[in-house]
């Protein structure tokens, strides 16, 4: 390790105070005898200059050094309102790690281009600052189950049949069988909640979803919770409170990098419970009045949905869904045979879904008829109807997309910028 200390960490305060750095050459310019190198690293950046008259080796040195080379670089702080955050470096030693002649990204770079090269790109402040805000809303979700009692649980990712619907199953050879990359780690969480009643699991989820929309990745991460003893209200609950303390928590850890993709933080500040609750019946009733053309029964796109979102200045649920357009494991409501108990949670500013939860069938009768209904074979779901032969109880969980979240905390045009490496239909390299 380095003795350094971080961009972030050089105040004005520390006038004089003699430092070392590492990092990148972030940008360079050079006036007269005197090399202007703007160093990057994980926290910020910093400007130091390097001057002839105070180093003669080091000034050379730097004339010489390419963008986004690494460096070592030692200098004084020294207080200058020109310089960015009032602070800068007087260079006198500069160590080159590895020199760079040309870096590809240039700033007219196109977008296609920018994820050709995703892996030179990561390094940019404006993806960290994604990264940074992802990993932020992860740790508060982290926080938040801790302290309200959910357990982590590891489910798998080869599976033996589709949770979702099996139109969009990546299928693979399993040896002498045939596998499929999980969908959704809910069955098998569901499994989990007899032993351990609340628990949750974070996991990449895949679906060969040919359509191109800005919300759709062939692999996401999935946050998913599943609860014993908990009714669709209840879950509901439990969905507002978390996004609720993800969103405000990163609002306190994160301000900075969250303003750097949008001003008006009203709909962030917004998210706290309880969340507005409309029936899909008044969903399709708002939809008409505005022109839609949707009847009862059919399901909402995202252009559907992003016209709902305008009458909403925060996230909302949607709840009551006609069940022959909700998969096959939720409960049919009581009250009206024709509906699940399900609900979705839509963000606000045309993001719209980013949770999809529901109350699950626990009648071992009903759950066959529902997987028949759905042209499935209850075969394949033999280890899963056993959960509803010993001890079946109530219960209800729910999936986060957590791009989808970053998404729009970030309010960014397309889902692909919330994660490392994108997995669309054409894109699966780098
Ligand atoms: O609504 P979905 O399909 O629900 C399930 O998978 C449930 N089995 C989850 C559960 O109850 N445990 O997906 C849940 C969420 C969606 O609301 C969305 O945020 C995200 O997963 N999602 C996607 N995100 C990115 N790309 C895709 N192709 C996605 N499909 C779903």
């Amino acid at each position: 390790m380095i003795d350094k200390i971080y961009c972030a960490e050089i105040k004005p305060e520390m006038e004089r105070q003699r430092i070392k750095l590492a990092g990148w050459v972030y940008r360079k310019r050079e006036i007269k005898d005197k090399v202007f190198i703007v160093l990057r690293d994980s926290s910020g950046i910093i400007q130091i200059v390097f001057k002839e008259e105070l180093s003669k080796e080091a000034y050379g040195k730097a004339r010489k050094v390419g963008i986004e080379s690494s460096i070592i670089a030692e200098g004084v702080v020294k207080p200058d309102p020109r310089a960015p955050g009032g602070v800068e470096i007087q260079g006198d030693r500069i160590e080159v790690i590895s020199n760079v002649e040309f870096f590809p990204i240039t700033k007219d770079a196109s977008e296609e281009f920018l994820l050709d090269v995703r892996h030179l790109h990561l390094r940019s402040p404006k993806v960290a600052a994604i990264m940074k805000v992802k990993a932020t809303l992860m740790q508060a979700a982290r926080e938040w189950l801790l302290q309200d009692g959910w357990y982590e649980v590891f489910p798998p990712i080869f599976l033996t049949a589709a949770v979702e619907g099996g139109s969009t199953l990546f299928k693979l050879k399993y040896f002498d069988k045939t596998a499929y990359l999980s969908q959704s780690a809910q069955l098998y969480l569901e499994a989990a909640i007899f032993g351990l009643e609340k628990v949750w699991s974070l996991t990449p989820s895949f679906r060969a979803e040919k359509s191109r929309t800005r919300r759709h990745l062939t692999e996401f991460w999935h946050l998913e919770l599943e609860a014993a003893w908990m009714d669709l209200w209840d879950i509901m609950k439990v969905e507002e409170e978390l996004v609720s303390y993800m969103v405000q928590r990163t609002l306190e850890l994160r301000r900075k990098e969250v303003e750097t993709f949008r001003k008006d933080l009203t709909t962030l500040k917004n998210a706290e419970p309880p969340f507005p609750r409309i029936s899909y019946d008044e969903a399709i009733d708002i939809l008409q009045s505005k022109g839609v053309q949707i009847e009862w029964g059919e399901d909402m796109g995202a252009d559907e949905e992003r016209v709902l979102t305008q009458e909403f200045d925060r996230p909302f649920f949607v709840y009551g869904y006609p069940k022959h357009i909700k998969a096959f494991y939720m409960k049919i409501d009581p009250e009206d045979e024709r509906k699940a108990l399900a609900a979705d949670m839509l963000a606000p500013e045309g993001y719209g879904e980013i949770i999809g939860g529901s109350q699950r069938e626990d009648s071992y009768e009903k759950l066959v008829q529902r997987i028949i209904e759905e042209g499935m074979d209850p075969k394949d779901y033999e280890w899963y109807l056993d959960l509803r032969k010993y001890g079946s109880v109530p219960h209800s969980g729910f999936g986060l997309g957590v791009e989808r979240l970053v998404a729009w905390v970030l309010k960014l045009d397309h889902i692909k910028w919330a994660t490392l490496f994108p997995r669309t239909p054409a894109r699966l390299y780098p």
